[in-house]
């Protein structure tokens, strides 16, 4: 099949959380599938780690010429395509924010503009000589991708992709006349959601398959408390509906081949990931010492993540055997507030704020266990390249961390499928009981060893994903 996969970020060309990974390593497996796929998506100033732009052709939308350029995922044949529009994508920044962590706010008026070329390319007017059979959309970036097809002749078929229902494209009803949006998908089963323009709804009304990033939140989101709104037409749809777990890059997530790790390692053997965290606790500050448990958070600082059910932890934790590093940034109070606990504890808590891919594996390499107490989790990559690398996770039982994560009870226990620990209420004490769990669990170490041999040697590898989506290509 040929197939169009459009999203706002790919790894490792620019990247703002877990839909890049997607997209950057998904249409590998595809390909290795042999599947005829291209990847498109904005041609952002902060692009990188790819061969520059060539030019391919110049499409017309809104009176404006805009060019197409042609690039490849790295070490692969994917081809992608990149939407050339200065006046909306030559600006530093990621793509949703400026480089204060201003959201843009022409943002509608860019992912509007991304979306009407990705359906000139679906719909061969680029004059590629190449038409896909699919449109394969992620999030609400690409919403009025299905929507905008939906009016069409002899469209391909599409898929929507939903990797988090929190953020929905919402606007004014006043943006709809300026984006030039056809009259007759502004009604309550097109793109309005009460009185507003939602992008995502036309993902969620017009594409002819819905997924999203794991069965368990398949579920959710036909629900109020995960459903924000739309559970209704979820559950209406739920037909179309179905959750494909994600894979992870296994050959950037690889502790015997990581590239930003100086000890290399591996469930044969483990004796490098010692030294991976000294040298971690050396980098970041904290007391040299093997013995002592150590815990790791990677992540947007948002409430999705469940960080404020850390901080009400985070006192009694310092009155624990433990240290604690954290790598992320987001919402500033949050920010802020784990920045005064490390200035209170320097030898117990280190805290980075920002961005920072190199830290990011030596955290899941150099930790013993890895913190992700979500709220709700869409599928979370982190809980599955924590069990890679032997950092066994402590997760809020939610998402597609609910279904890649196995308890350490006494019948997992025996059966060896164990591979973290699991907590159900999203509340401090829960949080705070697991984390004492797992102290105790670390400190038998054949029990310990145990574990972390079942979660190393878990597959999560795109195959069996990749061949979920082609049979759902193929049914469209
Ligand atoms: P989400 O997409 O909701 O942010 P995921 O777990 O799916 O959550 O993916 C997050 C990805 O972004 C992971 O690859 C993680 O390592 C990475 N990441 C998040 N924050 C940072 C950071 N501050 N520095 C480096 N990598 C980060
Ligand atoms: C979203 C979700 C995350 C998921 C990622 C990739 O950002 O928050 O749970 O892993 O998309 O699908």
């Amino acid at each position: 099949k040929k197939i169009l996969f459009a999203s706002s970020e790919t790894h490792p060309l620019i990247k703002t959380g877990g839909l890049a990974d997607v997209a950057g390593s998904l249409p590998i497996a595809l390909a290795e599938l042999g599947q005829d796929i291209r990847v498109i998506m904005p041609n952002y100033q902060g692009i990188k780690n790819c061969e520059p732009g060539r030019y391919l052709c110049t499409v017309r939308v809104n009176n404006s010429d805009i060019h197409l350029l042609e690039t490849r995922l790295p070490n692969s044949e994917v081809v992608v395509w990149l939407v050339d529009y200065p006046p909306f994508f030559n600006f530093p920044g990621n793509p949703y924010h400026d480089e204060n962590g201003k959201p843009w706010p022409n943002i509608g008026d860019r992912f509007a503009l991304f979306c009407r070329i990705v359906v000139e390319v679906a719909m061969n007017r680029a004059y590629l000589d190449w038409q896909p059979d699919v449109v394969h959309c992620n999030d609400w970036q690409t919403g009025l991708v299905p929507a905008l097809l939906s009016l069409e002749e002899n469209r391909p078929a599409s898929i929507f992709t939903i990797h988090n229902m929190a953020y929905q494209g919402i606007f004014p009803a006043s943006a709809y006349t300026p984006l030039n949006l056809p009259g007759q998908l502004w009604h309550q089963d097109g793109l309005e959601y009460h009185g507003m323009l939602s992008f995502i709804k036309g993902g969620l009304q017009f594409a002819d398959r819905i997924t999203t990033v794991s069965p368990t939140y398949a579920q959710e989101i036909q629900t109020p408390e995960f459903g924000y709104g739309l559970e209704g037409l979820l559950a209406y749809r739920h037909d179309i509906l179905s959750g494909i777990i994600n894979g992870i890059d296994t050959s950037i997530w690889n502790p015997a081949d990581d590239v930003y790790l100086n000890h290399h390692y591996s469930a044969e053997n483990l004796s490098g990931k010692l030294q991976n965290k000294l040298e971690l606790q050396e980098k970041l500050g904290l007391p040299i010492n093997a013995d002592i448990p150590l815990f790791g958070l990677i992540g947007r600082l948002v409430e999705q993540k469940g960080i404020d059910l850390l901080l009400s932890c985070l006192p009694e934790m310092t009155t624990l055997p433990l240290q604690f590093v954290l790598l992320g940034s987001g919402d500033k109070s949050i920010e802020l507030k784990l920045e005064d606990f490390a200035r209170l504890y320097p030898d117990k808590i280190a805290i980075t704020i920002g961005y920072n891919e190199p830290l990011a594996h030596q955290i899941e390499a150099g930790a013993d266990i890895f913190l992700m107490p979500s709220r709700f989790e869409p599928c979370g990559l982190n809980q599955m390249y924590s069990q890679r690398y032997g950092t066994l996770p402590i997760i809020r039982k939610t998402g597609g961390l609910a279904d890649t994560v196995v308890d350490s009870l006494p019948d997992s226990m025996t059966n060896g499928t164990a591979s973290g620990i699991v907590f159900n209420d999203p509340v401090p004490a829960a949080l705070l009981e697991a984390i004492k769990r797992s102290l105790v669990l670390f400190a038998h170490k054949p029990t310990w060893q145990k574990i972390q041999l079942s979660a190393m040697t878990k597959d999560f590898s795109w195959q069996n994903s990749a061949s979920q989506y082609l049979e759902l290509y193929s049914q469209i």
